[in-house]
């Protein structure tokens, strides 16, 4: 567990760290197409029953009908209405399933965190690095991965990649662009949280970096 997760007579005393005890919280992060949906995947499969999926935005009954929203090209969204959107989803993701399954001590495996909300709305789409990280501190009471697993792959080598349109693949290559540089400068602000695998290697490759991580992360936990 990182430091900020870490029990402490500080932590106790701090929302969002009370109660985190043995498990371990690992997001993926990463442009679309990079390979997070099959990497949580396989981690979720390698893991067996001591994991707990979740999904960004949803995993909860709130989480999934923002998600609906979100992903709906004919509904009209500015740029902080969107943030909020994705923070009220967070928000009750960490109070019905993060926060519990921590403290019942299970591995958690998010495809994306508060990261995306922080790449995508605070730099790429100008809100704020910042003021985004803030507002979700608030919504998250403060509940941050002890492990983040960033999948760096070249935005035209993703774009060739098949998979899901939804409303920020139709932006097209530059937002894809502005999402990577993004996530580079959040991976060296944060380098104790952060772990950069090529996402372009073959998806076992990939999977076998991710195990050796996550088994060092949880060697740390305890
Ligand atoms: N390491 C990889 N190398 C090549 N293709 C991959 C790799 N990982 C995933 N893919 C393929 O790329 C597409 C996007 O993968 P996905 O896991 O859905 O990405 P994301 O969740 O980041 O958008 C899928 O068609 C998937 O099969
Ligand atoms: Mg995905």
């Amino acid at each position: 567990m990182l430091d900020d997760a870490r029990p402490s007579a500080e932590a106790a005393s701090t929302p969002g760290t009370v109660g985190r005890v043995a498990g371990v919280f690992v997001s993926f992060e990463g442009i679309d197409r990079s390979g997070k949906t099959t990497q949580a995947r396989m981690l979720v499969d390698a893991l067996g029953s001591e994991a707990v999926p979740v999904r960004e935005p949803g995993g909860t009954p709130l989480g999934e009908r923002v998600r609906d929203v979100i992903k709906d090209p004919q509904t009209e969204i500015g740029p902080h209405a969107e943030a909020l959107l994705f923070a009220a989803a967070r928000a009750e993701l960490c109070r019905q399933v993060i926060r519990p399954a921590l403290e019942a001590g299970r591995v958690v495996v998010s495809d994306r965190f508060l990261d995306s909300s922080l790449a995508y709305q605070g730099d790429a789409r100008g809100l704020g690095v910042e003021e985004v990280l803030e507002m979700n501190r608030w919504a998250t009471e403060g509940l941050v991965p002890d492990l983040t697993i960033y999948l760096a792959v070249d935005p035209a080598d993703a774009a060739r990649r098949s998979g899901e349109a939804d409303r920020f693949e139709d932006e097209g290559l530059l937002l894809q662009e502005r999402v990577r540089d993004a996530y580079e400068r959040l991976v060296e602000a944060e380098p104790s949280r952060f772990r950069r695998v090529d996402g372009s290697l073959p998806p076992d490759a990939v999977h076998a970096e991710v195990l050796a991580l996550v088994g060092a992360a949880r060697a740390a936990a305890v």
